[in-house]
């Protein structure tokens, strides 16, 4: 039987932390689904379609990873797709707190539902969608902690203003 996990979040934007973490989990995983959450609340700086497609050009090498978006409950996606697992990236402690109480309140809603943490490389560790994000905005350099087609996309942005 094929072991599908799900891999959820913003991706806003998809950082090397994040594909480390891909590429961590489709090595233990049959097939990975990378899930963008679609909330437009969070007013985020690339739509979801900008997001998907950074997502797929990025992942293309792994032939068992996909996109998906889905809204709602992470649960309800997880059953639609039959999925064992959620995969989670803890960085730092600071992390435990937020996925602990996510990983419980996801258990309660779906007992047969697992999540699995991994930690990425130690040279990411520091590395969030959110700093990435600020540095860039105040016209600091990134350089090394995106994909270069992330980067691309973000100077993009930084120069439409
Ligand atoms: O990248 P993020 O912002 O840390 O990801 C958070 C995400 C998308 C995993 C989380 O907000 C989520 O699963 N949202 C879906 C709504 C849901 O299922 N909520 C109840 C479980 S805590």
């Amino acid at each position: 039987m094929q072991t599908i996990a799900i891999y959820p979040g913003t991706f806003d934007p998809l950082t090397n932390g994040h594909l480390d973490l891909i590429a961590r989990g489709a090595k233990i995983v049959d097939e990975l689904v990378v899930a963008i959450l679609r909330n437009e609340e969070k007013l985020p700086l690339f739509s979801v379609a900008d997001r998907v497609e950074m997502l797929t050009e990025e992942t293309r090498v792994f032939s068992n990873v996909s996109i998906a978006t889905f809204d709602g409950l992470l649960v309800d996606f997880a059953r639609e797709r039959k999925a064992k697992a959620v995969l989670r990236g803890i960085r730092a402690i600071s992390d435990y707190e937020y996925e602990f109480q996510m990983a419980l309140m996801n258990r309660r809603l779906d007992p047969e539902l697992e999540t699995i943490f991994m930690m990425p490389a130690e040279k990411y560790s520091y590395v969030s969608s959110r700093l990435v994000k600020n540095v860039v905005q105040l016209g600091g350099s990134v350089e090394g902690l995106v994909p270069p087609l992330v980067l691309r996309r973000l100077k993009a942005r930084m120069a439409q203003g």
